[in-house]
């Protein structure tokens, strides 16, 4: 209980420039809007690995094509889940990163991650959390007829997708609207948000109490 009501400023030295890992599984249009962010000056920081458990995803050939460092292993190849992520939690210290962005990353990470990189994780999610935790998450909010969706940055907890939040925003679901529609509507905000998140992080201006999120 009393940790909880420790604050905890997440990144201690906003001076210097942050040192970013993306994990992802697919087609990494987050991953470009944090790259691109940090490209434009917005984010002051710099991607030091793309990594994948998906040998396909297109974001690890985007990253390529950037010059970004990638690294892609396969599950199968590992004894356990937890073995895998020993392995990528070296890769993940080698390169000293200070910040690890989950984007479109669907490999649940254990608990063994989690705890390693407290309040150093983030993953951007295509709902309003803690509504609709999970996949499908789009078609969820269409079948349950909710006026408002949206997307939420937060720090990741071995509790999947219910870390503390940082930043959300709000789309309307719009009578009509299909997965594909109302997915398109979130991410362009996905788009915003997620590189602002990143943003504040590094400027050092977040702190985290329990599951609260204060930015200063
Ligand atoms: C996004 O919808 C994100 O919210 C979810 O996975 C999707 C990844 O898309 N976690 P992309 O690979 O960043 O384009």
């Amino acid at each position: 209980m009393q940790d909880n009501k420790m604050s905890e400023q997440v990144f201690q030295s906003p001076n210097k420039k942050g040192r970013i890992a993306v994990f992802l599984s697919g087609r990494g249009s987050n991953f470009k809007a944090i790259h691109d962010a940090i490209l434009s000056g917005t984010i002051k920081g710099e991607i030091v690995l793309v990594f994948s458990n998906k040998k396909e995803a297109l974001g690890l050939k985007i990253a390529q094509e950037r010059n970004l460092e990638t690294i892609y292993l396969d599950p199968k190849k590992f004894e356990s889940r937890e073995a895998y992520d020993q392995t990528v939690i070296d890769a993940v210290k080698q390169r000293n990163t200070d910040l690890i962005c989950l984007a479109g990353y669907m490999k649940i990470l254990t608990p063994l991650f989690c705890n390693e990189f407290k309040n150093r994780i983030m993953n951007i999610h295509p709902a309003l959390l803690p509504a609709f935790p999970g996949l499908h998450v789009q078609q969820k909010a269409i079948d349950w007829g909710v006026r408002y969706s949206g997307a939420t940055v937060h720090f990741v907890t071995a509790d999947v997708d219910m870390g503390p939040i940082i930043l959300q925003a709000v789309v309307p679901v719009l009578q009509g609207d299909t997965e594909e529609t109302l997915s398109e509507r979130i991410l362009k905000q996905e788009h915003k948000i997620y590189p602002e998140a990143v943003r504040l992080y590094f400027e050092g201006r977040l702190e985290v109490q329990g599951r609260q999120v204060t930015i200063k």
